[in-house]
């Protein structure tokens, strides 16, 4: 495979299982864990959303807003009476594009994974209108939706010393998002 994403996989590769760990898919249909990772999600975008659309140019905010899965988010919220996340939520700095492409990596990935986390909620009378829909995310255009991400990173990418500045972003990303997940479910795993 060629392009940035095998250096944007194995530099998050330990990350990754970190969040994975955190999150526990099992644990994730206990009512009271998953309301917890769907608040902290939810502070962790409210942040974030407007980080990465001021790292890039305005060219590209029309299409930000129309991948936005957090409208999903707050339905789930709403869905099963969850109070909206903290509102202090850091976000890694995205100093430039590159830092900015790759941290979308982290979250437009995150919608793969997240296939995989609705079926396993679906087993425990979650669906996309009672509580899933975050996770859904756009359902069966996932697909479609990361291959056009992934030409979109190739071209992005492209220049001198980028993929380094997008590596360095999505392990900063990965880590504000497991520190906020840790903190809030009161678990303890090392540090990847
Ligand atoms: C219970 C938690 C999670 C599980 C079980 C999980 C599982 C998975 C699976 C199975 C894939 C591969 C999907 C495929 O190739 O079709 C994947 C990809 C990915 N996930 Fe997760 N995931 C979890 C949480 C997260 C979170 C919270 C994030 C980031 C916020 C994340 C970021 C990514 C990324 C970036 C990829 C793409 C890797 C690549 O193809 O380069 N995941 N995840």
């Amino acid at each position: 495979m060629q392009g940035p994403l095998p250096q944007l996989r194995t530099a998050t590769r330990e990350h990754h299982a970190r969040i994975d760990r955190l999150m526990d898919l099992r644990r994730m249909r206990d009512r009271r864990h998953y309301a917890e990772v769907l608040r902290v999600f939810d502070a962790f975008l409210a942040a974030w959303e407007p980080a990465v659309i001021a790292a890039l140019p305005a060219r590209w905010h029309g299409w930000l807003q129309a991948r936005s899965r957090r409208p999903f988010l707050r339905a789930d919220l709403q869905a099963l009476g969850v109070p909206p996340g903290p509102r202090d939520a850091g976000v890694p700095a995205l100093a430039g594009a590159a830092a900015a492409w790759g941290s979308l990596y982290v979250m437009e990935g995150s919608a793969l994974g997240g296939q995989a986390i609705a079926r396993s909620l679906a087993d425990a009378g979650l669906r996309p209108g009672l509580g899933s829909a975050y996770f859904h995310g756009w359902g069966e255009a996932t697909g479609a939706m990361w291959r056009e991400f992934r030409a979109l990173l190739d071209a992005q990418l492209a220049g001198p010393g980028a993929v380094g500045d997008a590596c360095d972003a999505a392990c900063r990303t990965f880590d504000t998002l497991s520190n906020l997940l840790e903190i809030s479910l009161h678990e303890r795993t090392p540090a990847a």
